[in-house]
């Protein structure tokens, strides 16, 4: 199996020249619709905290990410300084597709741009003018949306080798934090578990792990991280991803500590999520696959002992709502919430999510080798639920074994799956499989 995650790889050396060749086609037809023959993709700069000299963790460009590691005309920039580690001789297997111009200062960029900056759009975040090289066409939209499109739409094989490479560093990570949640260490350590599987620092970690112990499973972006474990361990609900080149895999599993209730109520909604895995293929339209997964969550309420009546019922008085507050996945790649969920066609047309769900990141009709997320998921969270007392859903609910689930917080699990004609290929599972 295939655990290199570096430059060197030499699947990804011979699927990268193909992506360039695709990704230069999506600029090229960007540019001509935006009457432009250059595109200058600034990387981005640290931005400094508030009255510091200590920068954020830089997060480059997911532009420039695309024609990652590097672009076609690198302008590569190795600042004289010894006060922080400066990028080495570009190495690796992107080099050969570019011509590489390296430069100490940020004032010698401009020498490599194209003269007529009329021609030049420019697309990056831009808080310093210097940094536009008197570029004026900043983020066209024509442009942006054709990109975002694309990007969405499918991925290439390159992009698919690294996807499938994060999803194997994310299970590394989680098959570590499994371990460390059966022996009962705090989350804190369980955090350090998976940091040191995948081989990521935190800031290299594609988005800020969840580690949820007990209750804390219930808070949909839980990230605390106690010092302590709990008096009682109950239940482990983690969502985390590895990161390879850029692309992100973003993966939750939740286990429970053996309570027989609880590890039954997670074989439901494992049966749920494997049933919404099977329904994927080419021409599905996810907006609608977000609604019948409410139809399969009251099922699961009714089976479990959760709520009670029609499942019709639990849908129009906002049982299953209250229960899954959350859209069912989303588009995935660079961004862990790609670009373009909601984009119609490559003019930016969009199309809403359904009424009643304003969480659903994904609206579209499924393309072939598209990839995203399905993470249904089920909550005990009290602001939601308490806005049912006093509404015709109260009688629905049977409070008393939703106060028998609240020190277990909730059930999420979430796969990656790339949309085939007519199925798909669950990048999770086949990871989790590998490694076994
Ligand atoms: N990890 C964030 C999400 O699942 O959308
Ligand atoms: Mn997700
Ligand atoms: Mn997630």
């Amino acid at each position: 199996m295939n655990l290199d995650f570096s430059d060197r790889n030499p699947e990804l050396g011979g699927l990268y020249g193909p992506h360039i060749e695709e990704v230069c086609r999506r600029h090229d037809h960007a540019l001509e619709r935006a009457g432009a023959s250059h595109a200058v993709i600034f990387s981005g700069a640290s931005k400094y905290a508030f009255l510091d000299d200590n920068t954020y963790p830089f997060r480059a460009n997911p532009h420039f990410v695309s024609w990652a590691p590097l672009t076609r005309v690198l302008i590569y920039y190795q600042p004289r300084d010894y006060w922080h580690p400066v990028p080495g001789s570009p190495d690796g297997y992107w080099t050969s597709k570019f011509d590489i111009r390296i430069v100490h200062e940020v004032g010698e960029v401009a020498s490599h741009l194209p003269e007529n900056r009329e021609k030049c759009i420019l697309i990056g975040e831009v808080d310093d003018d210097n940094h536009a090289f008197g570029i004026d066409r900043i983020n066209p939209t024509t442009a942006i949306n054709i990109l975002h499109f694309a990007r969405g739409s499918s991925k290439t094989g390159y992009e698919l080798a690294c996807m499938r490479l994060a999803a194997r560093r994310g299970a590394l990570g989680h098959i570590a934090a499994a371990a460390a949640f059966s022996k009962g260490r705090p989350e804190f350590a369980i955090h350090q578990a998976f940091c040191e599987a995948t081989s990521h620092a935190e800031n290299e970690l594609p988005y800020g792990n969840i580690i949820a112990l007990n209750e804390h499973g219930a808070i949909l972006h839980y990230t605390d991280l106690d010092r302590e474990p709990p008096a009682d361990i109950r239940s482990f609900l983690i969502d985390a991803g590895g990161q390879v080149h850029g692309y992100a895999s973003d993966i939750t599993r939740t286990y429970s500590n053996g309570d027989e209730r609880f590890s039954d109520l997670i074989a439901l909604m494992e049966t749920l999520q494997q049933d919404l895995v099977n329904r994927i293929k080419a021409g599905i339209d996810y907006r609608q696959l977000h609604l019948d997964t409410h139809r399969l969550i009251a099922g699961v309420l009714i089976d479990s002992g959760l709520a009670s009546g029609e499942a019709d019922a639990l849908l129009s008085e906002g049982v299953t709502s209250a229960f899954m507050p959350h859209g069912i996945g989303h588009l995935l790649g660079i961004q862990v919430h790609d670009v373009a969920g909601f984009l119609e066609n490559e003019d930016g047309s969009t199309i809403d999510p359904p009424s009643g769900h304003p969480f659903l990141r994904l609206t579209r009709i499924l393309e072939e080798d598209m990839v995203l997320t399905i993470e249904p998921g089920l909550y005990i969270i009290d602001m939601l639920l308490d806005n049912l007392r006093g509404t015709p859903a109260e009688s629905l609910v049977n409070w008393s074994a939703v106060d028998a689930l609240r020190p277990f917080g909730g059930i999420r699990i979430e796969d990656n799956v790339r949309v085939l004609a007519d199925g798909c290929e669950n990048l999770t599972r086949d990871a989790f499989a590998e490694l076994q």
